[in-house]
């Protein structure tokens, strides 16, 4: 089969072959690799379509060295996303900006007792062994303006800002040739971001995974298309074929931004556990919960998820949350309690049953589209 074509005006905004990005995906917790690897940007960006760096984990330094290793490795079009706190000069909400890294036992006594005194029953009651884990407070997500100034010296082809509104960033990032993307879950913060004058907006449905709305994918893109206009826009959540990519085109999209799907790739940088969480899951593998990182977030379900619930316990602010989670996960994997971990991920997983090589993955989804759009809708479909 010869090669496919598959263009649409975001294919000439960004200089990429296909209409498809591979999302932004940070880590799952502190300590863990990032979702969105160098090895995962380089394979999309090198098979035609655009990755994005999850850089939310990252340290500002090695958010630069892996902007440069991109660099070294692959000469076409790539992103980073980066998480935004709400306050961009607090370091992360914990007044902390002037320290690089601290034992989490000391970033944990700032907590509230009664949280601290949870996690303690929840350890003790199930003999959780204490994780030594050193808690950066050097990351992107404390140290945000830094961390923007970075892509913006590297010239980063496209920002992404997985939360909060980057319209404040666009004046510098055109200035050196940048496009911004922005993300949204409801169609009121789709008007106000395009009207900070982003570039693209990413619709993410409440299918999902990581931080998610309400509101889902089917009714989410065409809304934001009316709001956005004449801000063009990516699909996501739940887009994990060419089934779903044809959808979010037919819809009036310019693309799709494919999270869990890139995930569980061979680049794709979870843990084995997590990918196999995906591989394994149903339609009702995944769930929303603040356990993680005190906003909504769509993983695959455990146990975690219902221990949290049964707290009744007010979620912390983001990111200080993620301290708290990060503190039990650490000490249920050491643990192997394999029933309380399980990664972001998002309800597409129903439709993953096999870990293959990214590039793999995006020419199969481009192939499918084609086949979709150009020869056969659904048998049972007239138009004339
Ligand atoms: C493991 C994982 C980590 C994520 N981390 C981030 C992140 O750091 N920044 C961000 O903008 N979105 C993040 N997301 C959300 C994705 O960017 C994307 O919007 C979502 O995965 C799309 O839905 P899908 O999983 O159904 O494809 C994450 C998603 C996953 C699955």
């Amino acid at each position: 089969m010869g090669k496919k074509v598959l263009r649409t005006k975001l294919c000439e905004m960004l200089g990429i072959e296909y209409p498809v990005l591979s999302a932004g995906m940070g880590p799952t917790l502190i300590g863990e690799s990032t979702g969105a690897t160098v090895d995962l940007v380089v394979a999309v960006s090198e098979a035609g379509g655009m990755g994005v760096l999850g850089g939310a984990g990252f340290t500002v330094d090695e958010l630069q060295k892996s902007i440069r290793e991109i660099k070294a490795q692959t000469d076409k079009p790539f992103g980073v996303d980066l998480l935004l706190p709400k306050h961009l000069d607090l370091g992360g909400g914990l007044g902390m900006k002037d320290v690089d890294e601290l034992p989490l036992s000391k970033v944990l006594e700032r907590l509230p007792q009664k949280h601290l005194d949870w996690m303690n029953q929840v350890k003790e009651e199930m003999e959780l062994p204490d994780v030594n884990l050193k808690v950066r407070m050097n990351t992107t997500t404390m140290r945000p303006k830094e961390s923007i100034q970075v892509c913006i010296e590297e010239k980063v082809p496209l920002f992404c800002a997985g939360l909060g509104n980057p319209g404040f960033m666009v004046e510098d990032a055109h200035a050196v040739g940048m496009k911004v993307l922005g993300i949204t879950g409801n169609q009121k913060n789709a008007k106000r971001m395009a009207e900070s004058g982003i570039d693209l907006l990413v619709a993410q449905g409440h299918e999902g995974g990581g931080h998610t709305g309400r509101i889902g994918t089917m009714v989410l893109v065409p809304a934001a298309i009316d709001a956005a206009y004449p801000v063009p826009v990516l699909a996501a959540g739940g887009i994990g074929d060419g089934r779903g990519l044809a959808a979010a085109l037919a819809m009036g999209c310019v693309g799709v931004w494919v999270g869990t799907r890139f995930l569980a790739t061979k680049e794709g940088g979870a843990l084995d556990i997590n990918k196999q969480k995906i591989v394994e899951s149903n339609d009702e593998g995944t769930r929303v919960s603040r356990a993680y990182t005190g906003k909504t977030l769509r993983a695959s379900y455990n146990r975690f998820h219902d221990l949290w619930d049964a707290s009744k316990l007010r979620p912390l602010p983001f990111p200080t949350q993620v301290l708290l989670s990060s503190a039990l996960l650490a000490s249920f994997i050491e643990a192997n309690k394999t029933g309380y971990v399980g990664g972001l991920a998002g309800q597409v997983s129903v439709l993953i049953d096999e870990i293959k090589p990214a590039g793999q993955v995006l020419k199969e989804m481009v192939e499918e589209t084609v086949d979709i759009l150009a020869n056969k809708l659904p048998e049972n479909v007239v138009a004339k």
